[in-house]
């Protein structure tokens, strides 16, 4: 029995779907997305770069991706990168020279790399740790160069994966580059000039290793589409990191929502029959920015120590909250959510109270929707709800009837206030920890 039944067409069950997170990253995507993708023929990542972490647990083997879609462990499916991605060069081939370590060989039939993507340059890496250290008012960026990356983009003078494949070109974006850069770096961050001729053969040589990946990735998803094949649109970071709907400015600089599988991939959304999304059972946010339900002590420790909360890119102790309904309310409209995967149960196992926020609270007003003034957003008090908590193991559980009825409650109740079904929910980091409704 597939895990995602599809809409029948023609006779074939077929189905494009996106997995969003709800919150701030690492809701368990990699998780969810290695299980759903059994059942497609394709993985797609549309957005971010290699601050993304995924982590999942084969048998005894723990695998992170950071660029590569974490579907590469299935040897027959495709992944593959699509335009509104930013690549590191140098992340991407020891991505792929670590899994050949471990006897996974990846193949052009297996990756493709959009030409159109933007290709992450050593002043952007650089120029991401300058500007974070030159703020009062920190990020808490993976320092991966991912906002500087996105910001060349939009100013017109990225580099392109497919000009890498093209001396020439390439020679006159980062000739062009280096000389508006090397000014800025030298003048307002007393940084050392970039040497041209060591970047320029140092990424020629990358993209002679990463030509059999690279492609229109746009004409071959839309021509997999019209053969029936089903593709899965795999998010990073989560819905309040989107540059335009997230905690701005404290988000990353890609649209995480489901709108950006459509510019980040060229797939209209005519064609996306469904979207998922992964929240943790409990809230984690890192770096920085407002997070109305953050533990203030005790509980951050031991929710932390035991969901393993610390990053799979920076290895940064990730910051614990309660859940917060008001926040992944929002998600759920800005993504339109059918199905929702709680991650994580577990970790709420032992506690003997597990409280919900259902609104926040600022100056005497009470508010119901996500605020979108800062201040209020900032200083907001949540509301909470009461629950009483299981105290019971769940990790065993692969039936929802065998839930505990306590933690069956917090599920429900959850329902109600998102307006959601919750269909996956995973008690374990195991593929096979999950309990499907
Ligand atoms: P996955 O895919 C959690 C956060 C950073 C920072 C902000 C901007 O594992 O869910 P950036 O380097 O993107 O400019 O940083 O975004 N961030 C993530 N937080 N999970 C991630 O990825 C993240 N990727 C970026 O911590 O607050
Ligand atoms: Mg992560």
């Amino acid at each position: 029995m597939p895990f995602c039944k599809g809409a029948w067409k023609n006779g074939t069950v077929f189905m494009n779907i996106v997995v969003v997170g709800a919150q701030w990253g690492d809701e368990g995507k990699g998780k969810l997305i290695d299980i759903l993708s059994k059942d497609v023929d394709v993985t797609v990542r549309y957005q971010g770069g290699n601050n993304a972490g995924h982590t999942v647990v084969v048998g005894e083997e723990e695998y992170i991706f950071h660029l590569i879609p974490s579907a590469i462990l299935h040897k027959d499916k495709v992944c593959v990168i699509g335009n509104g991605a930013v690549i590191d060069p140098k992340a991407l081939l020891q991505e792929i020279d670590g899994l050949l370590k471990r006897k996974i060989r990846i193949t052009s039939h297996q990756l493709k790399l959009s030409a159109c993507a933007h290709v992450v340059m050593p002043y952007h890496r650089i120029l991401d740790g300058l500007r974070e250290s030159k703020r009062k008012n920190k990020i808490g960026t993976t320092g991966r160069g991912i906002g500087p990356c996105y910001a060349d983009k939009v100013s017109r003078c990225g580099i392109r994966m497919v000009d890498l494949l093209n001396p020439r070109v390439f020679k006159a974006k980062l000739e062009d580059n280096l000389t508006e850069k090397n000014e800025i770096f030298t003048k307002a961050f007393r940084y050392k000039n970039f040497p041209f001729k060591e970047i320029y053969e140092e990424y020629l040589g990358y993209g002679r290793r990463m030509k059999k990946y690279i492609c229109d990735t746009a004409l071959y998803l839309n021509s997999a589409i019209d053969d029936k094949k089903s593709i899965l649109f795999e998010g990073a970071q989560g819905t309040f990191l989107d540059i335009d709907f997230g905690t701005y400015p404290f988000v990353t600089s890609s649209n995480t929502i489901v709108g950006g599988v459509c510019t980040g991939s060229g797939v209209a959304p005519t064609k996306i029959d469904k979207a998922i999304a992964a929240v943790k059972a409990y809230t984690t946010r890192v770096g920085e920015g407002p997070f109305p339900t953050e533990f203030s002590s005790g509980l951050k420790e031991e929710i932390r120590n035991k969901g393993k909360e610390f990053g799979a890119t920076t290895g940064r102790p990730r910051r614990c909250g309660w859940f917060d309904s008001v926040l992944v309310r929002y998600s759920i409209i800005l993504n339109g959510i059918s199905e929702l995967a709680i991650m994580k149960l577990d970790v709420l196992d032992d506690l003997p109270k597990i409280k919900i926020c259902t609104a926040y609270k600022y100056r005497g007003k009470i508010y119901k929707d996500f605020p979108l003034d800062f201040e209020v957003l900032s200083n907001a008090k949540p509301v909470y709800e009461d629950l009483d908590g299981w105290q019971t193991l769940t990790r065993g559980v692969r039936s929802y009837a065998q839930l505990p009825l306590n933690a069956r409650r917090y599920i429900e109740r959850l329902e109600q206030l998102l307006k959601v079904h919750i269909k996956y929910i995973s008690i374990g980091s195991k593929r096979d920890e999950i309990i499907v409704r």
